[in-house]
């Protein structure tokens, strides 16, 4: 790739040739969709087939109640699954997956839609019909996917919970949605270990009367309990439907799935989304923004399905491209550091997606391990979840992509169903650490507290002005909060994505991470991701986590959490002043953090953004909140043991 030097001094990445020359989409796709972007859209549907045409693209008569391709009739597993078949391309591999113990399955079109029928027909078998919510709480295995296909196909509504969620967790959402079944699994493999799944379901269940059923994928064959009459194996009732399903077809606007994500209070919100507008931006991101070619790739979102992520492109946008996916079951540790690229090698993945978290990780673990193995199929590498600092995009680009594949920074969220704010491989050049453009067909801006745009490279709130076929369609069961939420600080037409942002000369968006972790130091703006940027592209340090605590003097005090790099490094006294300086010099004095702590671990949820709440409750010297949706909730013990008395 040719390096240049942007208009801020920074180091870009123009398109490689190779991309570039045969890339899904050029240039000429964002003016297209500024020409027309309802007829943008209406084309990008037209990728998919209905059973009957939308009479109207877009329907928002009704702000922010919004209708895409009003009158259309669609099956999603359909287009999911059978029209590849139909089309012969039966025999392609869906999904190569790979569980954690090393055991693997190999799923063709013809074998998934064969998969999905006969779970269609146990789902009516039991009862379920249209409309009714199905819970599925499974670890990172086939039955997975199959069930969420198996729900989209007969018109039920899945809610997929990560299996790392606690029984609370679980049965707050079956009460909140309604659920009249449970697919679950016996347990699941994570860290070279079995873990148990069924306990958490049987106790939230116990609290859910609702539920009729608990089908059970036999997946570790420990023992559980049993409640004759309600649990069921999946293998037997399953095992036994017939393979042929004839596929009914559904309103555009039919609800296909709610996805449970954490607001700023404690009651998680019912994401829904519905079909038509939905898979048709999923389907045309997953295309445009990883040059996803159907016949080459071996595509890898390395993510749960229990996130967006995963539902949007692990399964919904790879699927109806009849993309060839590789779905892993375990950690990136187990049994070694090396499993990811192991699996890249051994599967010649082509086009990788996976977090900014996860990249520092294997920062921290160097550069030796992805080094002992052959990546160079990789051709496009994706990052989604939190701003990429630079340096992690600069190791990412060197160490996994050989410094050939471009990285597809990618903004979006639950909310947004699919990418929102990203380059395009074949077209942009890259900046690294920012996310760049608005995908065609979407529309952004950075705006003051007035809602007055931004573009001169201070520090907004970033809203979307105009609806968007993935979006969500409302909080579920909760219309008002819909509204709250997103579409109220600036009027029913502009979506509030709660995200700091700033645009440069250039026309980039930068986004600074949350506006609940935007600091105000002496009435200065100061993003969280900026310090944690800084540090983490100091040496010695691997990840770290910026909170700002309140302060008598300055309103708030910038309070720095670090994990330091493995090589030994010193992490007295010395180190801090060093830490501090380096961030004065990187940002501004203003930005010298008033303390910075080292630590041996950082407090995650499990979707692996750090709780920052926790860290402002420590910073702040009080009392612990809730730390039930903790990937492990000894993290707080250990970081409060290490710390000096607070000052
Ligand atoms: C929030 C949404 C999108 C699926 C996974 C997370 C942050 C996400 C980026 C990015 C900067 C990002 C935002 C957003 N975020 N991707 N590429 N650059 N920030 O989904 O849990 O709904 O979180 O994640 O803060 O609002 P989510």
């Amino acid at each position: 790739m040719t390096d240049t030097q942007s208009s801020t001094g920074d180091r870009t990445f123009a398109p490689p040739e190779a991309i570039a020359s045969r890339a899904n989409v050029g240039p000429a796709v964002y003016e297209e969709a500024a020409a027309d972007r309802l007829a943008f859209w209406a084309e990008q549907a037209g990728r998919l087939s209905w059973d009957r045409q939308w009479d109207e693209v877009l329907d928002w008569s009704n702000p922010p109640f919004a209708k895409w391709f009003v009158g259309g009739r669609l099956n999603v597993a359909y287009n999911c699954v059978d029209r590849h078949v139909e089309a012969g391309h039966g025999e392609q591999v869906a999904y190569h997956w790979e569980g954690e113990p090393g055991d693997t399955r190999t799923i063709n079109y013809a074998q998934l839609k064969d998969e999905v029928s006969k779970a269609a027909n146990a789902l009516t078998e039991l009862g379920v019909q249209a409309g009714d919510r199905v819970a599925i709480y499974l670890p990172m295995i086939p039955e997975a996917i199959i069930s969420m296909l198996a729900c989209a196909r007969i018109g039920a509504v899945h809610m997929v919970v990560f299996g790392g969620f606690s029984a609370d967790a679980l049965a707050s959402r079956l009460d909140d949605a309604g659920a009249v079944l449970v697919i679950t699994a016996d347990g699941g493999y994570r860290r070279g270990a079995p873990s148990a799944l069924k306990p958490a379901v049987d106790d939230a269940v116990s609290r859910s009367p609702g539920v009729r059923n608990v089908l059970v994928v036999k997946r570790t064959e420990q023992d559980v309990e049993w409640t004759e009459g309600r649990d069921l194996w999946w293998d037997d009732v399953v095992g036994r439907q017939s393979p042929e399903h004839t596929c009914e077809f559904f309103d555009a606007e039919h609800p296909l799935y709610i996805m449970y994500t954490s607001g700023t209070t404690a009651k998680p919100k019912g994401i829904l989304h519905t079909s038509g507008g939905y898979l048709t931006q999923v389907s045309f991101t997953h295309w445009a923004s990883f040059d996803l070619k159907p016949d080459e790739d071996v595509f890898w979102t390395a993510a749960d399905v229990g996130w967006v992520t995963g539902h949007s492109y692990i399964v919904y946008g790879p699927l109806s491209n009849r993309a060839t996916s590789v779905m892993y079951e375990g950690t990136p540790e187990t049994p070694h550091r090396g499993r990811w690229w192991e699996i890249v090698q051994k599967y010649g993945v082509t086009i990788l997606y996976t977090a900014p978290t996860v990249i520092r990780t294997f920062m921290k673990w160097g550069e030796d391990v992805p080094a002992g193995f052959d990546l160079s199929t990789l051709r496009v590498l994706g990052s989604v979840g939190e701003p990429i600092n630079p340096e992690a995009w600069l190791w990412y680009h060197a160490n996994i992509g050989g410094g050939r594949c471009p990285i597809v920074d990618t903004w979006w969220q639950t909310e947004t169903g699919g990418h929102m704010i990203n380059p395009l491989p074949g077209v942009t050049s890259l900046v690294p650490g920012s996310a760049q453009v608005p995908f065609p067909g979407i529309k952004a801006k950075v705006v003051d507290d007035e809602g007055n745009e931004l573009s001169d490279d201070s520090t907004g709130l970033l809203v979307l002005t105009e609806p968007w076929p993935s979006m969500l369609r409302t909080i579920w069961g909760d219309d008002d909060r819909y509204v709250d939420t997103y579409w109220s600080r600036f009027g029913k037409n502009v979506y509030f994505a709660g995200d700091g942002a700033k645009k440069d000369a250039d026309g980039n968006i930068w986004l600074l991470g949350r506006v609940d972790d935007v600091m105000n130091v002496s009435g200065h703006r100061i993003s969280t991701t900026e310090v944690e940027s800084s540090l983490v592209g100091h040496p010695s340090v691997a990840e770290a986590a910026v909170v700002g605590a309140s302060d008598p003097t300055t309103g708030q005090g910038i309070v720095a959490f670090v994990i330091l790099r493995e090589s030994g490094v010193d992490s007295g006294d010395e180190l801090v002043q060093t830490l501090r300086n380096h961030v004065a010099r990187d940002i501004g004095p203003i930005a010298k953090p008033r303390q910075i702590m080292v630590v041996q671990e950082l407090p995650k949820t499990r979707s692996g953004k750090i709780m920052r709440r926790l860290l402002r409750d420590i910073a702040e010297n009080r009392e612990l909140g809730d730390v039930t949706t903790l990937t492990d909730s000894s993290v707080m013990n250990l970081i409060k043991e290490k710390l000096p008395a607070a000052p």
